[in-house]
């Protein structure tokens, strides 16, 4: 087929050198500049707060000045908009037009008064021809592999240069609800391990990334494509391992004598992006797909929790008619033969990496980066885009007790050339946080640190073990690192820090001031600055940004003075959008705040708590309470639109009968507008 369309990517913006050693607001070069006054503004206001910042959060971010979300900041208000800021607020007015909503456990999506959403690929979904349409009780693996898999996560959106109502927007599988894929039930043995060849191949397609066109009409209705540059990328698509770990001894397989290839990716979560129009895929939860009968794996393993439980036990069904290649026997990593040829000991090597891909070529080989590091990888969040600069991509490790990392590329970014493996080359840095509210990145380099050259005997080693090096360099263990966000109006970083029951207690990880609450079961959200605003630095101060509690708490556990409007617990979605507002998706489960509500997203903007900088009872309504969702799912994963009238979120495992009124319930994107059409939250 020949396809003559222009690329789907980000468009792409030069900082002006000159200007940019004058305190004078840097303007982006292309279009929308009132957006960029806007952010200029904002960068000006608060650099005179602060005493002035260096370069780079002078820029303008990558996606700044995508036209169309020019027109409407008028605080005016549509038909909807109420006045923004409730009683108590100070330290700054809110641009938010909208009134926080209530709390709900209705088995339904809520969403302040002026809003609507469409649902846009559940589920099952075909996006290729070759697929049937969804009926779970007849979707044979092969139709799933052309549907949208299941769990809704991280997702990005590429506008097309010359048509804003286009794009392809990239979804990630993070996992499957077993019980809806096989409506016949799940055949398993007595050991609870799976039986049938047939639902193991439907629970790997289910598993990945969906890449899929889509339009609005001149209505705001979206439609996905079918076929085009759609594709599905499954537990089963053959991947590049690229990067220093790449054609090392530790990632050679059976299938890969040259350690330089896999299939698949699992578990897929956060997200992440490069200006060069490329999606980054996050695998999470890797230990749930692996397991070994050794009673002392190596710490390749261990470290990241895979022993001889905890996996969907993909490899009870290898030998069976179908089998493959080591399909199916790779999902058993026990060193069992003569050697990493011989046997799949070195299969979950190959999976806990930063995976990038390019939405625009459906026949492109997507590559994992393991210069990117390796553990339970969350976002990878990239620094303000500025041409002729290196990007630092901000990454959460999501377990109790791991770490907040950074990659920092060697090569410059240079706009309008082709990147083809710029995260081959870099420098990958974990966090120390001190107590003083300073910190250090402590570079993870085999060559540069004593104590590494003596843990491992490459920087491949080094990579494929991250966690231990890490360790070794005495970064801050965190209450779970989630997503990570820039803010474009300054660059500094945000994660989420969902919750760590674990805090304090006997034999865990003490208080500390990053992570000050003894069984932090609600989370909180913590903000890096980088010294000098330089995504490269190796210095950077800290603060936390709010503190999730019920509002019913008393003020040792409600830091932030939340409320009713507002109240959350375990932040994990996390994203600013390129306007400078907030977004927080929360993922909760058991405690006190999640029996008060369904899970939900809240926006503030942080610019607009001047210099209050975080939220505290005297401003906290600033953060407002946008969309609840039905029952039993989280929220995950959005983005917004080129003309800034749609916002993309995800429900994520809902339980009931969400979005079609009858079981099974479906992950599911939705396209939120207001009934005005003008812009979302502002
Ligand atoms: Fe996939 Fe840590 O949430
Ligand atoms: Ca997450
Ligand atoms: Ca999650």
């Amino acid at each position: 087929m020949t396809d003559n369309r222009p690329p789907f990517r980000l468009p792409t913006y030069k900082i002006d050198e000159e200007q940019a050693k004058t305190d004078e607001p840097i303007r982006s070069t292309s279009a929308a500049p009132s957006m960029g006054d806007m952010l200029a503004a904002r960068v000006s206001r608060r650099a005179t707060l602060r005493g002035g910042l260096g370069l780079a959060a002078l820029t303008i971010f990558a996606g700044a000045g995508l036209a169309g979300c020019d027109d409407n900041n008028d605080n005016a208000g549509g038909d909807n908009a109420g006045d923004d800021i409730d009683s108590g607020a100070s330290g700054g007015q809110s641009k938010l037009t909208f009134d926080s909503i209530p709390h709900s456990t209705a088995d339904e999506v809520r969403l302040p008064d002026g809003y609507r959403y469409q649902t846009l690929l559940a589920w099952g979904t075909p996006i290729l021809s070759s697929a049937a349409a969804f009926d779970p009780a007849t979707n044979t693996a092969e139709d799933q592999a052309g549907q949208t898999g299941m769990h809704h996560d991280g997702m990005f959106l590429f506008s097309q240069s010359d048509d804003m109502n286009a794009g392809i927007l990239a979804i990630n599988h993070e996992n499957i609800t077993a019980a809806f894929l096989h409506p016949e039930g799940r055949a398993e043995d007595a050991d609870g391990k799976p039986t049938d060849i047939a639902q193991v191949r439907k629970e790997m397609a289910a598993h990945g990334v969906s890449i899929v066109e889509i339009s609005q009409d001149q209505n705001g209705v979206w439609r996905h494509g079918l076929d085009g540059r759609n594709r599905r990328i499954t537990a089963n698509t053959p991947i590049t391992m690229s990067g220093p770990a790449a054609g090392s001894e530790y990632l050679v397989t059976p299938y890969s004598a040259q350690g330089t290839r896999t299939r698949g990716t699992l578990n897929n979560c956060g997200r992440g992006y490069t200006p060069w129009g490329t999606y980054l895929t996050c695998e999470e939860n890797i230990q749930g797909y692996f397991a070994t009968a050794d009673p002392d794996p190596g710490m390749d393993k261990t470290r990241y929790g895979i022993g001889n439980g905890g996996s969907k036990f993909w490899d009870n069904v290898a030998g069976q008619a179908g089998d493959d290649a080591g399909r199916f026997a790779r999902f058993d990593v026990t060193a069992s033969g003569n050697g990493p040829n011989d046997d799949w000991r070195n299969e979950s090597n190959t999976f806990g990496w930063v995976v990038e891909i390019d939405p625009n070529d459906p026949s492109s080989e997507p590559k994992k980066r393991t210069a990117m590091g390796r553990f339970r990888h969350e976002g990878a969040q990239p620094s303000p885009i500025v041409d002729g600069r290196p990007i630092a991509f901000y990454m959460g490790d999501d377990a109790r007790g791991e770490y907040c990392y950074k990659f920092v590329t060697a090569d410059a970014y240079i706009a309008g050339q082709p990147m083809p493996d710029m995260l081959d080359r870099g420098t990958l840095y974990a966090a120390r946080f001190d107590d003083d509210g300073t910190g250090e990145w402590l570079a993870l380099d085999v060559v540069a640190n004593d104590k590494l050259a003596q843990a491992f005997d490459s920087q491949a080693h080094l990579l494929v073990n991250t966690r231990t090096a890490a360790d070794i360099v005495g970064a801050t263990p965190m209450d779970r690192p989630e997503w990570s966000a820039v803010d474009p109006s300054n660059g500094e970083i945000y994660y989420t820090l969902t919750n760590n029951s674990d805090r304090g207690a006997k034999g865990e990880e003490q208080v500390d001031a990053a992570n000050p609450r003894v069984d932090n079961t609600y989370g909180h959200i913590i903000r890096q600055t980088e010294a000098d605003a330089d995504p490269a630095a190796v210095t950077f101060t800290w603060d936390i940004f709010v503190f999730g509690a019920p509002a019913a708490a008393g003020d040792d556990l409600n830091r932030s003075g939340l409320t009713a409007a507002n109240d959350f617990g375990s932040p994990d979605g996390l994203w600013f959008d390129r306007r400078g507002v907030l977004w927080i998706q929360t993922d909760n489960g058991g405690n006190k705040v999640s029996q008060a509500t369904n899970n939900q997203m809240l926006a503030v903007i942080p610019a607009d708590l001047s210099d209050d900088r975080v939220i505290r009872a005297g401003n906290q309504a600033s953060l407002k309470r946008f969309l609840v969702g039905p029952k039993g799912c989280e929220i995950t994963g959005s983005e917004l639109s080129a003309d800034a009238r749609t916002l993309f979120a995800n429900v994520q495992h809902p339980s009931g009968t969400f979005p079609d009124g009858h079981t099974p319930a479906r992950s599911t994107t939705l396209a939120i507008r207001r009934n005005d059409g003008k812009e979302i939250a502002i």
